[in-house]
C-alpha cells in the first residue's frame, strides 16, 4: 500500500496561524466525509452520475479484450502512435514515462524486447506533427486514436492528416494501421469507424476524460508496449476496497481531500504542487494537474451559487525544480501546499565514483544517486516545514504497475471527494466546452455559424 504521511500540515509543526489542528478537523468531518464516500459509491451504478470511473478496475472484459488485442497484432508494429488530448492522452503519457525503461523509444528492438516504441501527440504545432512523420516509418506504425467525443478538432485533424498518409503509403491495407477508441455509439469517429471498418475499442458511457485512464483509454496503448496491466488493475481494485473506509483516520484520499480543502478555505492556500522525486513520474504531475483543475475549478456550486472556486494546481519535480521554484516555495506568498511523491527503492542503484577526494565534491564520492535525490527530498521538506510551508507526502515502495494503479486512482477519488467538499459538479467541464465549441465556429464547422458571426465581431474589437 501507498504510506501517506500529512503531520507536516498540523499547526503542532507549523504553528498555529498556518497549520490545522488534524485531529479536530477529522473528527469534526468525520460523519460528512462518511457521507460523502457512501454516497459516491452508492451512486456511482446510477446513469448520469459520471462515476463509473470507480468501477473500472473491475472490467476484467476490457483487460482481456486488450490484451487479446495488443497479443495479436503486438509484433506487426515496430511503434505505436497515439493520438488523443486532455484526458485521452495525460493518463496515457503519465503511465508510460512512470513504467516503461527510461527512453524506452531510443533502446533497440532486443532491449525493448520485440515491443514497439510508443508516441503520443497530444498537441497540433504543425513543426512536431511534421517532424514526428519525418522519422516514423507508418508502414511499421500503429494508430491509436482516442477521443470520447469522437470530434474534438486536434485530435481529429491528427486523424484526418495520419489517416490519408496511411493511405498513400499503403493502399487499402491502411485500415489494420488504426484502432479507435472512442463512444460505443456517438461521434464522428464512431461513424468514420463504422464506415471504414476500424478495429475500435470503446470509452465506457459516464466516464469522463480526465477520469479513463483505466479504461480502454489508458489499457489499449499499456498493454500495447508491454505494461502489466493485470497488476495495474490489482492495484486500482485494491485501493478502490481501502478507500471504501468511511472512517477518515484510515482513509488516506479523505484524509488528502480534507487538507486541502481546509488549506484552502481556511488558510488561504488555494495552490496545490504536485512534486515527485523521481523524473519516471514527472508526467503524473501533468495527469493531476489537469485532473484537478477541471474538476474543481467552477463558476457555480451545486445550489446554483456563483463562487468561482478551485485550488491551482502546479507542477514540479524533484530534485530539477529544487533550482527553479523552491525559492518561491519557501519564501515567497505562503499559499500553496506542496505534495511530496517519493519512492522508496529505486529500480536501479548509481554509484557516484571516489574521484576529486581531494576537492569540495569529495564528498560525493562513494554515495549513490539514489542516497542523493533522496537527501534532497528530506532535504526540501525539512526546509519547507521550517518556513512553516503545509506539506504532504506520499511514499511508493517501488515504481510498478502496481504501485501506480494505486496512486492514480487514490488522486482520482480524493478528486472527487474534494469536489463534494467544495460542493461543486466535479465531472463537468463546460469551461473547455465553451472553448471548443469557439473553436468549430472559427473553424467554420457547420452548425456553428450563429456562434462564429459573434466571435468575428468580438474578436474585431
Ligand atoms: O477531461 C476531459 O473531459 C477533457 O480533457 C477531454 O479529455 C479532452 O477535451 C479531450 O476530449 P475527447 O476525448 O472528447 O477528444
Amino acid at each position: 500500500m501507498l504510506e501517506f504521511n500529512c503531520k507536516n500540515v498540523s499547526a503542532s509543526i507549523i504553528g498555529e496561524e498556518q497549520g490545522l489542528d488534524l485531529e479536530k478537523e477529522f473528527n469534526q468531518y468525520n460523519d460528512k466525509i462518511a457521507k460523502i464516500i457512501n454516497e459516491l459509491n452508492s451512486k456511482k451504478d446510477k446513469p448520469g452520475q459520471w462515476l463509473q470511473w470507480m468501477n473500472l478496475g473491475y472490467n476484467e472484459e476490457t483487460v482481456w479484450l486488450v490484451k487479446e488485442y495488443a497479443a495479436m497484432v503486438q509484433d506487426r508494429f515496430e511503434n505505436i502512435l497515439v493520438l488523443g488530448i486532455g484526458g485521452s492522452a495525460l493518463g496515457g503519457i503519465a503511465v508510460c514515462e512512470a513504467l516503461l525503461k527510461p527512453y524506452w523509444n531510443l533502446l533497440n528492438q532486443e532491449q525493448r524486447e520485440n515491443l514497439p516504441r510508443i508516441f503520443f501527440l497530444d498537441n497540433i504545432d504543425p513543426d512536431q506533427i511534421n517532424g514526428l512523420l519525418e522519422v516514423l516509418d507508418l508502414k511499421k506504425t500503429l494508430v491509436n486514436v482516442i477521443t470520447k467525443s469522437g470530434s474534438t478538432a486536434e485530435t481529429m485533424s491528427q486523424f484526418m492528416i495520419l489517416r490519408n498518409k496511411l493511405e498513400q503509403e499503403l493502399g487499402d491495407d491502411y485500415r489494420k494501421h488504426i484502432v479507435a477508441t472512442t463512444d460505443q455509439n456517438a461521434g464522428i469517429l464512431r461513424q468514420i469507424s463504422n464506415e471504414e471498418g476500424y478495429k475500435t475499442f470503446v470509452v465506457p458511457d459516464d466516464v469522463g476524460g480526465r477520469f479513463s485512464v483505466f479504461s480502454a483509454v489508458g489499457l489499449l496503448p499499456f498493454a500495447l508496449v508491454g505494461i502489466d496491466i493485470e497488476e495495474l488493475m490489482q492495484g486500482v481494485k485494491d485501493m478502490d476496497l481501502a478507500l471504501k473506509n468511511t472512517d477518515i483516520h484510515h482513509n488516506i484520499a479523505a484524509q488528502n481531500a480534507l487538507i486541502h480543502y481546509l488549506m484552502d478555505t481556511q488558510k488561504g492556500k488555494n495552490i496545490s504542487v504536485m512534486m515527485p522525486y523521481s523524473s519516471r513520474l514527472k508526467y503524473i504531475s501533468d495527469w493531476y494537474v489537469q485532473l484537478w483543475a477541471e474538476s474543481l475549478g467552477k463558476s457555480h456550486d451545486l445550489d446554483g451559487n456563483k463562487v468561482n472556486i478551485g485550488p491551482t494546481p502546479v507542477k514540479a519535480v524533484g530534485a530539477t525544480d529544487q533550482h527553479s521554484q523552491i525559492q518561491l516555495y519557501n519564501e515567497g506568498p505562503n499559499n500553496k501546499i506542496i505534495n511530496f511523491i517519493r519512492v522508496k527503492e529505486f529500480d536501479t542503484t548509481l554509484e557516484i565514483p571516489r574521484i576529486f577526494e581531494f576537492t569540495g565534491a569529495g564528498y560525493l564520492g562513494g554515495k549513490t544517486i539514489n542516497e542523493l535525490i533522496n537527501a534532497e527530498a528530506d532535504a526540501t521538506k525539512v526546509a519547507l516545514t521550517d518556513y512553516q510551508r503545509p506539506n504532504v507526502t506520499i511514499t511508493l515502495e517501488k515504481i510498478n504497475p502496481y504501485n501506480i494503479g494505486q496512486l492514480l486512482y487514490m488522486l482520482e477519488v480524493q478528486t472527487a471527494i474534494a469536489g463534494e467538499l467544495y460542493n461543486i459538479n466535479t465531472f463537468n467541464q463546460p469551461g473547455v466546452e465553451q472553448a471548443k465549441n469557439y473553436t468549430y465556429a472559427l473553424m467554420g464547422r457547420a452548425g456553428y455559424e450563429e456562434s462564429a458571426a459573434t466571435l468575428q465581431e468580438k474578436m474585431a474589437r
